[in-house]
C-alpha cells in the first residue's frame, strides 16, 4: 500500500480525492465469508493509507489488528458523526431532539456518563439470570419453526426474533407487550420498510418505553429499566427522555448486529455440517466456537468511523486533527501476524478470542455478554433440535442484504 501512503502533513488542500482507491466495498456478489475481495485485501492490508469515501471525501484506512487497537483505545478521536468532517459510511439520519441517550455517538464524559450507567447491568451475572427466558425463547421460537414445516426461513422465523425476545427480558417489557414490541422493532429493523413506517414504528416504541419508564416507578421488577429508575432517575442523575433513548439504542444495536450473527453463523455451519454434529455431541465447544464465529464473519463489516481531534499518530503515520480515520474491523480480524491461516474457520483456534468483532478501547459493545450468551444458547439448541438442518439453497444463491452498517443474509431458507 506503499503509494497510497501520503505525506499526512500539510497535504489537505491538495488530495486528489477522485485519484485515491475506493474505500473497499462490501458487495452483494462476495462470498458471505469473505468480508472483503482478494484483491482489496491486497490493496488495503499493511500500513495506513488513504482511500476515498462513498459520500465524498477521504479517510485513513487502519486495517491491521494493532493499529485498529491503538486507534480505538486513543481518546484524541471522536464518535460524534455530526461532527463536521466527520468521515460519513453510511447516510446519517437529521440529529433527532430526542436522541439524548445514544452514548455510541458521544466522546469524553458525556459518554462515560451513559457507560457508567449500564456497565454494572451488562455484569456476567445480570446476563445469566436472563439466561433461562433467553433459552425459553430459542426452544419456543425452533419448535414454532418446526411447526411450520419446511422450507423455512431461520432469518425470518428464528434470527430475528431472539434478540428482540431477549431485549424484551432485558428491559421488562411486560409479557403482553412482547408482541407490540417485537412487530415496531422488526420494522424498524426491516430494510424494506419506508422512512414513515420507521418514524411511526420509533414513534410507538418511544410511547410504549416511556409508558414503561412510568410504570417501574410504582411497580419495579428485577429488571434494567426498574434499576435506572430506582438508582438514577429517582436520584436526579438521568431524566425519563434519556433513559427511553438509551432503552432504544440498546435495542437498536444489539438487534441487527446479534440477528445477523445467528443467521451467518448457522450458514457456516450448514456449510460445514461436521461442526453442527461436534457442537451437539460436546456442548462445552460453544463458547470457543462463538469465538470464532464472532472473528470469521466479523458482522460490522463496514469498519467504525472516527473523527481525528487533535493530531495523533497511530501506527506510524501522523494523523492531523480534522481528519477522518476507519477501523476496518473486518480486516483486522484476518490479520495473519495474530491469526494463523486467518481466512480458516477453526472453531478450536485458540487466539479467536483476540478478534475486534465487538469492537475495542472506549466503546468496545457494552452488550457483548448478552450478544456471546444468545449466540451460544441459539446455536447450541439449533444443534440439538436440527441434527439433519439443510440449506435450501447453494452458497452463491444465498441472498445477502446489500452494503449496510452490519453485514448478513437477507433470508436462509433450511430444510430438515
Ligand atoms: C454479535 C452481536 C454484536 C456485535 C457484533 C456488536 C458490535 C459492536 C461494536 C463493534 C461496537 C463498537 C462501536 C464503536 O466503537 O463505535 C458496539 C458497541 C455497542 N454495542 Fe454492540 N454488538 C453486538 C451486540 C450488542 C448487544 C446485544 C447490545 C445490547 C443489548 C449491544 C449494545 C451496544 C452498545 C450500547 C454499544 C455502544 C458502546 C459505547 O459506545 O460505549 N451490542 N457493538
Amino acid at each position: 500500500m506503499g503509494d497510497l501512503m501520503g505525506d499526512a502533513v500539510g497535504d489537505m488542500a491538495e488530495i486528489d480525492v477522485a485519484g485515491l482507491p475506493a474505500y473497499p466495498f462490501i458487495g452483494p456478489d462476495d462470498d458471505p465469508f469473505t468480508p472483503v475481495k482478494g484483491s482489496d485485501l491486497d490493496r488495503f492490508e499493511g500500513p495506513i493509507g488513504k482511500v476515498r469515501l462513498p459520500f465524498g471525501g477521504w479517510a485513513w484506512l487502519v486495517t491491521r489488528h494493532e493499529d485498529v487497537r491503538q486507534l480505538l483505545r486513543h481518546p484524541g478521536f471522536s464518535s460524534d458523526q455530526y461532527k463536521p468532517g466527520f468521515p460519513v459510511l453510511n447516510p446519517i439520519p437529521p440529529k433527532q431532539d430526542d436522541a439524548s441517550g445514544l452514548f455510541i455517538f458521544m466522546d469524553g464524559d458525556a459518554h462515560s456518563r451513559f457507560r457508567r450507567m449500564l456497565t454494572a447491568e451488562f455484569m456476567i451475572k445480570n446476563i445469566r439470570r436472563i439466561e433461562p427466558l433467553i433459552e425459553k425463547d430459542v426452544i419456543e421460537a425452533l419448535e414454532r419453526m418446526r411447526s411450520l414445516g419446511a422450507p423455512a426461513d431461520l432469518m425470518n422465523e428464528f434470527a430475528l426474533p431472539v434478540p428482540s425476545m431477549t431485549i424484551c427480558h432485558l428491559l421488562g417489557v411486560p409479557y403482553a407487550d412482547h408482541d407490540f414490541f417485537q412487530h415496531h422493532s422488526r420494522v424498524i429493523m426491516d430494510r424494506k420498510s419506508g422512512p414513515a413506517e420507521v418514524e411511526e414504528a420509533l414513534g410507538a416504541l418511544t410511547v410504549l418505553l416511556g409508558n414503561l419508564v412510568k410504570a417501574k416507578r410504582t411497580d419495579p421488577g428485577e429488571d434494567l429499566l426498574s434499576r435506572l429508575v430506582a438508582e438514577r432517575v429517582v436520584p436526579g442523575e438521568l431524566r425519563e427522555d434519556e433513559l427511553v433513548s438509551l432503552a432504544m439504542l440498546l435495542l437498536v444495536a444489539g438487534h441487527e448486529t446479534t440477528a445477523n450473527m445467528i443467521g451467518l453463523s448457522a450458514l457456516v455451519l450448514l456449510e460445514h455440517p461436521e461442526h453442527l454434529a461436534a457442537l451437539r455431541e460436546d456442548p462445552g465447544l460453544a463458547p470457543g466456537m462463538v469465538e470464532e464465529l464472532l472473528r470469521y464473519l466479523t458482522v460490522v463489516r463496514t469498519g467504525l468511523p472516527r473523527l481525528a481531534l487533535e493530531d495523533a499518530e497511530i501506527g506510524g503515520q501522523k494523523i492531523r486533527a480534522g481528519e477522518g480515520v476507519v477501523a476496518m474491523l473486518a480486516m483486522s480480524n484476518r490479520d495473519s501476524s495474530v491469526f494463523g491461516d486467518p481466512d480458516e474457520f477453526d472453531p478450536k483456534r485458540r487466539e479467536a478470542h483476540r478478534h475486534m468483532a465487538f469492537g475495542f478501547g472506549l466503546h468496545q459493545c457494552i452488550g457483548q455478554p448478552l450478544a456471546r450468551a444468545e449466540l451460544r444458547i441459539a446455536l447450541l439448541e439449533l444443534a440439538r433440535r436440527f441434527p439433519g438442518l439443510r440449506s435450501e439453497r447453494a452458497l452463491a444463491d444465498v441472498p445477502q442484504r446489500p452494503m449496510a452498517v452490519t453485514f448478513g443474509v437477507a433470508e436462509l431458507p433450511v430444510t430438515w
